[in-house]
């Protein structure tokens, strides 16, 4: 995606968003239900936006909510683009890109995750404290955009640890019992074998889904706060390991869904009674 389709997104979705805006959510497969705790403004079909990708699978609406959670502007994607779906990496993370040129501080992303780690069980909610990017690819490969970022971004904090710190202690008060972890990144479509999500383990991934790498790298390198969720849906824990369909995915996804959202909108909140993250 060329610079000018970028700006020709954000162009036409500037006078839409309200002014000021600095927090954007991503909402991951069956995490949709965040958007009732928004005061929606408007909400603009993907395909309206000049340039912008159009989302494919179920489960994924394929619209931007323009509006307020507890008194905080922010754009909620609801859904996001897969890069198994066949969509380049530039087309998965442009509307990163997008949030940038429109003033984005914060990108707050959920997903739906296999879970490696043997402590936890299905529903967990689990604060990605880190990332393994094993897509075989990087979203940053190719001439680099200088407006955004640098050629050789550093990676030793791309999750904050401010929000994290704070979504913990939101966490606690909240009796949510959220967990920590790696968060492995792969392509998809299909899920895991047995022994691929024992590998991944011995990696050091705590779960495993098939979104959220790429964005949250061009976000980090453009500068932006990144805070990122997973639900376990399924687990990749050796004896535990069962069938795994994308229903059942969503399923689960959409029972946890109401602790993920109520991290996520006291998150909010907080940050909205903070200054700005970051200039
Ligand atoms: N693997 C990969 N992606 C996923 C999984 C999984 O087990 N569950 C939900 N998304």
């Amino acid at each position: 995606m060329s610079i000018e389709e970028i700006k020709k997104a954000a162009e036409y979705l500037r006078p839409r968003i309200i002014p000021g805006t600095e927090v954007a959510i991503v909402l991951g497969t069956g995490l949709g239900g965040l958007v009732g705790e928004i005061e929606t403004v408007d909400s603009i079909p993907y395909e309206d936006i000049p340039c912008f990708p159009v989302s494919t699978v179920e489960g994924h609406k394929g619209r931007l909510i323009i509006g307020k959670i507890g008194g905080v502007s922010v754009i909620a994607m609801q859904g996001r683009f897969h890069y198994y779906e066949g969509y380049t990496m530039q087309q998965v993370t442009m509307p990163a890109r997008v949030m940038k040129l429109l003033g984005i501080k914060t990108l707050i992303v959920s997903n739906a995750a296999g879970g490696l780690n043997p402590g936890f069980k299905v529903g967990d909610v689990m604060v990605i404290t880190d990332h393994i990017n094993m897509f075989g690819t990087n979203p940053l490969i190719g001439k680099n955009l200088d407006e955004f970022g640098p050629r050789f971004p550093d990676m030793s904090e791309t999750y904050s640890k401010r929000l994290t710190e704070l979504a913990l202690k939101i966490g606690k008060e909240e009796n949510l019992d959220l967990r920590t972890g790696v968060y492995v990144g792969t392509s998809g479509p299909t899920f895991e074998t047995p022994a691929e999500y024992k590998m991944f383990r011995l990696l050091g991934g705590d779960a495993v889904g098939m979104s959220t790498v790429p964005e949250v790298i061009i976000a980090h390198h453009a500068g932006i706060e990144v805070f990122g969720v997973s639900i376990i849906t399924d687990s990749g824990v050796p004896g535990e390991i069962v069938e795994v369909s994308h229903e059942e995915v969503q399923k689960v996804a959409a029972a946890a869904e109401p602790r993920m959202t109520k991290v996520i909108s006291r998150l909010v909140e907080e940050i909205g009674k903070g200054t700005s993250p970051k200039s």
